[in-house]
């Protein structure tokens, strides 16, 4: 995928609306249940898949973790990216297709997550194969996605 998605050009209403540390949906319905099942974060390598504009990479820098975000698209990046301007935590931005990351190096992460991500990616086995081959021995992926009976019909 190279046109960044179909968040794309949706990416600064997005921005808007998540803001910085995420909107209800995020801190108080899915980022408790992921980070109970990620546990302790401190000092770990954390990769947040499908990024947007940063708000659960910052949560998880916020708990101690040295965090990479990456996101198909490049405006939400930018976006992440001046709010890490902002408020540097050390969150690394990448602009990438979560099924195709030649420049992460292979078990190079503790801790890799996809919040309601794998649904919205084209190639989502592919994306799985890369966290596999990302993943270090002993890490664990946590994905948290829609449940079925929430998905509009023509989605
Ligand atoms: C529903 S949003 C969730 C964003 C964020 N994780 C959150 O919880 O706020 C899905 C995100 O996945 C990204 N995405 C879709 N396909 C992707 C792919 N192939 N690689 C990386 N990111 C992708 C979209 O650009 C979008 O930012």
């Amino acid at each position: 995928m190279t046109n960044g998605g179909s968040f794309e050009s949706i990416a600064d209403f997005w921005d808007e609306q998540v803001g910085e540390e995420g909107d209800d949906f995020h801190r108080l319905l899915v980022r408790p249940a992921l980070l109970r099942v990620l546990g302790d974060v401190s000092g770990l390598d954390v990769l947040d898949l499908g990024c947007a504009n940063g708000a659960t990479s910052r949560a998880l820098a916020d708990l101690g973790a040295r965090v990479t975000g990456v996101d198909v698209s490049a405006r939400l990046i930018e976006l992440a990216r001046q709010r890490e301007a902002a408020r540097p935590r050390g969150v690394r931005y990448l602009v990438g297709d979560a099924a195709h990351l030649p420049d992460l190096a292979d078990a190079s992460f503790d801790r890799i997550t996809a919040s309601m991500v794998l649904m919205d990616i084209e190639n989502a086995e592919g994306a799985i194969r890369e966290v596999a081959r990302l993943l270090r021995p002993g890490g664990r992926f946590v994905a948290t996605l829609f449940h079925p009976c929430f998905q509009i019909p023509e989605g």
